[in-house]
């Protein structure tokens, strides 16, 4: 029998439901098996589902029935015959098995489906993307993705790619990821910001959309080395501006998900309930009214500092909103932000945080568009200045107020999904201690 025999329509499973009654043919893996009697059972997944596969035999000996036995957990197969409608079927359709062809036999797959530690699992990172879970985690980000492109596609945002390698730091010098370029040094880029403000200059309203990368010393559940973001940026925009922007885009990523995305928040055994309740605008506060709210919920933070990530938590579950949070004071905050015309000690800044405990999804704000203020502002942050001519230059030839936002993918990922860790957000993460695979 030939592989690819063309005799059978080739289907994926996620679309069996069209071929009810007909003969198809499906390749994937062996998710697991079992037998009852006269009927043996293959469970096969081909990455857009699961199929129940049956084989029918009064006879022990059926040749259908030896090839079962051989077949282990992630073995790959081909499968053909008819398609029914099966109730208790997981997807409620069934294969009704005629020819079988194995591809390969796997040797003790090491994810077996009793409980595993997650150091283990992370070691096999590239195995257990195939397990349920992370198949559908992977989905979800598969469609948060497109819902940013199209979200910021629609409202007429251009694609700006900013560079990976760059000369200077975004978001301050400690988290850097120094590297070689050639006779100089060179960054792995923190944030497409500073280039975003060059092209909003050039086109109007732009967004980035890459990986960005951090060489945070924190192992908490929210930080990744390398991340993915999203960047708009917008010229003439204000803080407000932004802010209703951002409510917007998290607004259309929900809806999208709990629309596209029902199967796999159920397969996650996600309660969409609190994400369908999410409703603009969120709730509202400055940096002075959350330190002092955060002190009667037993915080010990004071004013001055920034939030940690017990402060980010707590922040996120005392209300059923996201929560945004500005006027920051500007000793706390990136270089670039605009202070606040009554008080210039605070800075036009927003951080969004999830709710459900997820902390901070969104960082943004308005930047300074006076030339000697962010020179002055340079300087005090004892950053190079050849570094940030150019940036510079965006303020000596026809400089307008002008704002922009980061939204963290992983981060909005973990929100969405209830992930315990971030880790899963994304499938091959770089963290503190791990780099493989
Ligand atoms: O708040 P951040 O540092 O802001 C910026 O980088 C701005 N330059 C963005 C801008 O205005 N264009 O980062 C923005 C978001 C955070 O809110 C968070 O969602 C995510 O990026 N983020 C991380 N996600 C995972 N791991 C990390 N280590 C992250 N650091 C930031
Ligand atoms: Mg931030």
């Amino acid at each position: 029998m030939a592989y690819n025999s063309g005799i059978m329509k080739r289907v994926y499973i996620e679309e069996i439901s069209r071929y009810q009654g007909e003969e198809v043919e499906i390749r994937g893996w062996v998710y697991n098996k079992r037998s009852s009697g006269k009927v043996r059972f293959l469970l096969v997944r081909d990455g857009t589902g699961i199929i129940q596969a049956t084989i029918f035999s009064p006879e022990k000996d059926h040749p259908l029935f030896l090839q079962f036995d051989q077949l282990t957990q992630e073995s790959s197969v081909v499968i053909r015959g008819q398609i029914v409608e099966e109730k208790r079927a997981p997807g409620g359709y069934e294969m009704a098995v005629k020819e079988m062809e194995t591809i390969h036999i796997a040797q003790d797959y090491p994810i077996t489906p009793k409980e595993h530690s997650v150091p283990f699992l992370m070691e096999h990172r590239h195995l257990w993307l195939r397990s349920r879970k992370q198949n559908a985690v992977l989905q979800v980000r598969w469609e948060v993705v497109r819902a940013i492109r199209d979200f910021f596609d629609s409202r007429g945002f251009r694609l700006v790619d900013a560079p990976i390698l760059t000369p200077s730091a975004c978001e301050g010098t400690t988290t850097l990821f120094e590297t070689q370029y050639f006779d100089q040094k060179a960054y792995l880029s923190q944030s497409g910001q500073l280039y975003m403000e060059a092209a909003a200059m050039a086109l109007g309203k732009v967004y980035c959309f890459g990986p960005t990368f951090r060489a945070e010393r924190s192992k908490t559940r929210r930080h990744l080395i390398e991340f993915w973001m999203v960047e708009p940026e917008v010229a003439f925009a204000t803080l407000e501006d932004i802010i209703d922007l951002a409510e917007d885009l998290i607004l259309f990523i929900l809806e999208r998900v709990l629309t596209k995305r029902k199967a796999e928040l159920e397969t996650l055994e996600r309660n969409t309930a609190p994400l369908e309740k999410i409703k603009k605008p969120f709730s509202r506060l400055t940096y002075d009214e959350t330190v002092a709210l955060l002190q009667t919920k037993g915080s010990k933070m004071s004013y001055g500092d920034d939030f940690g990530a017990p402060e980010e938590t707590l922040l996120s579950r005392i209300y059923d909103q996201p929560v945004c949070v500005t006027h920051f004071p500007a000793k706390i905050k990136a270089f670039y932000m605009q202070p606040d015309e009554k008080n210039p000690n605070l800075a036009l800044g927003v951080d969004i945080m999830a709710s459900e405990g997820y902390g901070e999804i969104v960082g943004g704000g308005q930047r300074i568009h006076d030339l000697e203020l962010l020179e002055k502002r340079l300087a005090e942050f004892n950053l190079p200045r050849p570094a940030y001519e150019w940036y510079l230059d965006l303020r000596r030839f026809g400089s307008v107020p002008h704002a922009g936002f980061g939204l963290g993918l992983e981060r909005t990922i973990a929100w969405i999904c209830q992930l315990k860790h971030i880790r899963e957000a994304i499938p091959f993460p770089r963290l503190l201690y791990r780099i493989y695979p």
